[in-house]
């Protein structure tokens, strides 16, 4: 997929987002190294901490089939800003891929080209466990 087929694939993940309190849809398109991609979108609750975010989607749907090997995702809001992915967000993608290619797109169409290690500098991951106390 294209760099621009994923930033399309983002942005058609907008119309899924269950946005019933925040109006604020987020999507989110996941590729793989070997080219497979998982879209995402938010999913709200009335209970509120439940909601889940449209990149933390993605990932449950990619690692629940399979696929942890991620280079890139395109993340698409509505909004004058970039959709930028919140801190929960950047640990989850860490988890998997620290090194993580991460395009922010705003409503209209503007891009911030940038990497998870720029977005979560000094993050804790799997290594950090390395020397845990028995
Ligand atoms: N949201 C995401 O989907 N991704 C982010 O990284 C930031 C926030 C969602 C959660 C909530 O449904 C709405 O945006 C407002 O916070």
């Amino acid at each position: 997929m294209t760099r621009e087929e994923l930033k399309a694939a983002a942005v058609a993940m907008l119309d899924r987002a269950y946005v019933p309190y925040s109006h604020f849809p987020v999507g989110a398109a996941l590729e793989c190294a070997d080219g497979t991609v998982f879209t995402g979108c938010n999913i709200e609750n009335a209970a509120y901490s439940p909601t889940i975010c449209a990149e933390r989607c993605a990932v449950a749907k990619a690692v629940s089939e399979g696929h942890r090997d991620f280079v890139r995702i395109a993340i698409a809001g509505t909004g004058p800003d970039f959709c930028v992915p919140c801190g929960v967000c950047r640990q989850v993608l860490s988890e998997f891929a620290p090194n993580l290619e991460v395009i922010c797109l705003s409503g209209d169409g503007r891009e911030l080209a940038t990497t998870l290690s720029a977005l979560l500098p000094h993050g804790f991951g799997p290594g950090n466990l390395e020397h845990a106390q028995s």
